[in-house]
């Protein structure tokens, strides 16, 4: 169920032409909403681009009796991303919904990472979410000045690898886990306009895990389907979650977890500075009371 009559709903997915963002779509139509498909239609890596993907699903929609339209703009530059947002407000006359889903991976360990790969990985997936979110943002915030009452849902994705660690992805988890910290900044600010912006770190079978073994490893015994996320990125854009803000969740093969942000955990505290001696003897009990970091899969080992 949607925020509102699902006639009126507006929704935005980035990405929306492959695996998980396709999924989204699919799932907000068959709810009722009006979608816009944004797709680069570009590779794994992000390199090139084509009308295909989004066109795809929108054929798909429209076929099986759903309201969508075809978006192909880059949503990690200012004016691609304004585009999106103006395509959903000049086509369906407004926006309820923004699901920052768009991204790309260009893997490689630290030591040999070129300055392409960090950069193109932050822009799509970090600057990706803010652009589309700062315009969203904006249409919101005139609605309010104007006297409308919102009742909008952003919605980011982050991943397991930004929130617990991937190694050969410090370019890619470094940008999801910025994406959560965007996440947790954006909810504070857009909360007096009448937006909730939530993050989603879904562990599914696409094209971008093709070459993890743990995966699909894992995908022997439970169902990891794009399609399967989808109803929690659903029923964050409906009227349940309307309280519901600066939170992550995950979704993995049916598990739907709320992911604990940072805490301080064991503290000691000096009034005057500390010396090395000092700290010498408190942070290694501290330490040794710490819960350790999470896995891959979010869990915490035995301490
Ligand atoms: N698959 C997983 O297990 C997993 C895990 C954690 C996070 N994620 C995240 O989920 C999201 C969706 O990934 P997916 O696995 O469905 O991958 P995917 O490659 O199937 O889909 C991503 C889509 O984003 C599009 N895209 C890339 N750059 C774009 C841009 N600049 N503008 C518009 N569209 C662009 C691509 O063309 C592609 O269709 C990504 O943000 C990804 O990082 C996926």
């Amino acid at each position: 169920m949607l925020a509102k009559d699902p006639g009126d709903h507006v929704v935005v997915v980035t990405g929306a032409g492959n695996g998980l963002g396709r999924a989204h779509a699919h799932a907000f139509a068959a709810a009722g909403a009006a979608v816009v498909v944004n797709d680069l239609g570009g590779g794994r890596d992000g390199s090139g681009g084509s009308t295909g993907p989004a066109q795809h699903v929108v054929d798909e929609i429209t076929a099986a009796g759903g309201r969508a339209v075809a978006n192909t703009d880059d949503i990690s530059t200012w004016h691609g991303a304004k585009a999106v947002i103006d395509q959903a407000v000049d086509t369906f006359g407004g926006l309820d919904v923004l699901v920052n889903n768009a991204g790309i991976l260009r893997d490689r360990m630290l030591t040999s990472m070129s300055e392409a790969e960090w950069d193109s990985v932050i822009a799509v997936h970090l600057k990706g979410t803010f652009c589309p979110t700062r315009h969203a943002a904006e249409y919101w915030r005139n609605r309010a000045k104007g006297g409308a009452a919102n009742d909008a849902r952003v919605i980011n994705t982050t991943s397991p690898s930004g929130l617990f660690g991937n190694p050969g992805q410090t370019n890619y988890g470094a940008a999801k886990a910025g994406i959560g910290g965007f996440t947790v900044i954006a909810a504070m600010e857009l909360a007096r306009y009448g937006v909730t912006v939530n993050a989603v770190a879904p562990t599914a079978l696409t094209r971008l895990t093709d070459d993890l073994p743990a995966v699909h490893k894992l995908a022997e015994t439970v169902d990891l389907s794009p399609e399967g996320v989808s109803p929690l990125v659903v029923w964050l854009a409906g009227p349940s979650a309307s309280n519901v803000t600066g939170r992550v969740f995950a979704a993995i093969g049916g598990t739907v977890a709320v992911v604990e942000g940072w805490a301080h955990g064991p503290q000691a505290h000096t009034d005057g500075r500390w010396t090395q001696q000092q700290l010498d003897e408190v942070l290694p009990a501290l330490l040794a009371k710490a819960a350790p970091n999470a896995d891959m899969t979010g869990q915490r080992p035995p301490q």
